[in-house]
């Protein structure tokens, strides 16, 4: 059941992530009917718009699978979501706001508030938001939740602060930090995967796996974002947060149960096994002109200082001191500006040791999140015929084939689902926030500090700098015997 007379507020309405994620989504949930229709929302942001104006921004971003049928649904959705322009610091709009959202519930006859709050907003005006949405729209007698979107801090220093700020506002419990990862269909496939099949149940550990690669890789560069992602770097930008988040799920041991809790409770116990990052073992890159010089570098971006350092790919190595995990490398690397975009986890199985099978390639189960998710597991099989060979073939879950007929919900559409029904799964927990930035301060400070080495510069277009495929050697990858094998991207249907 889904809950009646809610109401979603989106400050921030008026920027790019409200335009591009949050509003889409909210009508993705609406169009598929997952969000009733007797629900009110209301954008904010300091930009001087008409309700009319903010919806032409939203539009264009509307997905429309069902052609004419949506465009109704577009209108519908459209009459549901007022816009309030206001400042973020004085009381005024807040009362405004808080008017219209009194008038809605009165009119509706609410005994119980459902207020939801989305902050879609820059770290620099998060805290007064929060603070003036505290004092003059809190639901007092109902349920008032708040998304809160990344960065969470720049470091442990200031995550701490932005908590220690936000905790006298909003009990743990309203609070839903978003990791957008999370809601991906492939990342929550992690926890049925491993826990549902005895077979990679039985064999996920250090006695069957040699290692692990989590890879996200995109095929373009900062583009007009660089002054964001400057004082970011990739490591703030996808690996503390996307990419620890799909460690955690794919090295921790089962949860006691499906309650949001005590899956949290399991994730932090794996992250408090990692050991520290060392300095000495990571590769990092900085995206210079393409070969054949159309693509630009990083420092071409005009939006960044001339004598950025910063970082755009990054390959790093963790290790868990645990039972399960104890000597097996993890490596996470992530660019921008690269031959091609995609995320994917390559779980490499250990070699036959001795005897008549002992130079087979090794299996791999990939686990590719995006593009055209997929599940396929590289394993050698009898050459077919009169034949006393052996090859590399695959167990192959491609979802577009299997699956074509389900509707499989963008990852902000299933996440702002889960904070309207009051589910923490999928969202970041403060303790589990506090030991991330624990783990990469000591790392950023190294990176950014003169003592690093600087990024290597890598060609617009390329796999990354120079060093990779070492690197991957080294931390334990094994490329050996898989050179005649190619996943098709598409299985012929
Ligand atoms: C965001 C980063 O959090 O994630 C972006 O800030 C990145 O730099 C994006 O492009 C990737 O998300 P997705 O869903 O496109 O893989």
């Amino acid at each position: 059941s889904f809950e009646k007379n809610t109401i979603i507020v989106i400050f921030g309405a008026s920027g790019d992530l409200a335009k591009k994620k949050t509003f889409p989504a909210l009508f993705g949930l609406f169009r598929e009917g997952y969000l009733d229709p007797s629900t009110k929302i209301v954008g904010y942001a300091r930009s001087k718009l008409t309700k009319e104006e903010l919806h032409a921004k939203i539009e264009p971003h509307l997905k429309k699978p069902h052609g004419e049928k949506d465009d109704q649904k577009v209108k519908d959705f459209f009459n549901m979501t007022n816009y309030i322009s206001g400042q973020y610091d004085t009381d005024e709009g807040y009362l405004q706001l808080n008017d219209e959202i009194e008038t809605f519930e009165k009119s509706r006859n609410i005994s119980k508030p459902h207020r939801l709050f989305y902050l879609a907003l820059p770290p620099s005006v998060f805290l007064p938001v929060a603070q003036q949405l505290k004092k003059l729209v809190y639901a007092t007698d109902g349920i008032t939740r708040v998304i809160v979107e990344k960065p969470f801090g720049h470091d442990l220093q200031s995550a701490r602060k932005l908590q220690a700020d936000l905790a006298p506002l909003f009990k743990e419990e309203e609070i839903f930090r978003i990791d957008h990862y999370l809601g991906k269909e492939l990342v929550k496939n992690l926890i049925p995967l491993r826990f549902g099949n005895k077979f990679l149940n039985s064999s996920w550990n250090k006695n069957s796996i040699q290692n692990i690669q989590i890879s996200f890789k995109e095929p373009f560069g900062t583009e007009g974002r660089g002054g964001y992602f400057d004082s970011i770097g990739i490591v703030r930008d996808v690996m503390q947060n996307h990419l620890l988040q799909i460690l955690t799920l794919l090295t921790m041991d089962r949860p006691i149960s499906f309650n949001a809790e005590d899956i949290r409770d399991e994730k932090v116990k794996v992250l408090k096994s990692l050991a520290p990052i060392s300095n000495d073992n990571i590769l990092i890159g900085q995206y210079d002109k393409s070969i054949d010089g159309t693509k630009p570098s990083y420092l071409d971006d005009e939006t960044v200082k001339p004598d950025s350092k910063c970082v755009t790919f990054a390959a790093l190595t963790f290790h868990i001191n645990n039972d399960r995990w104890d000597g097996v490398p993890i490596i996470m690397r992530a660019g921008k500006a690269l031959d091609s975009g995609k995320v994917e986890i390559r779980v490499q199985y250990k070699n036959i040791p001795t005897g008549m099978f002992n130079t087979m390639p090794n299996n791999e189960l990939v686990i590719r999140v995006q593009p055209n998710p997929a599940v396929y597991l590289k394993f050698n099989a009898k050459t077919p015929g009169l034949s006393d060979t052996t090859s590399v073939t695959d167990l192959d879950l491609t979802y577009e084939n299997r699956y074509s007929d389900f509707w499989i919900p963008e990852a902000y559409e299933v996440l702002i689902r889960d904070a309207l029904l009051g589910d923490h799964s999928n969202f970041v927990r403060d303790d589990e926030l506090d030991i991330s930035w624990k783990l990469f301060t000591p790392l950023l400070n190294y990176i950014e500090s003169s003592e690093a080495p600087a990024p290597s510069l890598y060609p617009y277009g390329s796999r990354g700098p120079e060093g990779l495929s070492e690197y991957l050697k080294k931390n334990g990858f094994d490329y050996n015997g898989t050179e005649t094998y190619s996943w098709p991207i598409t299985s012929p249907n």
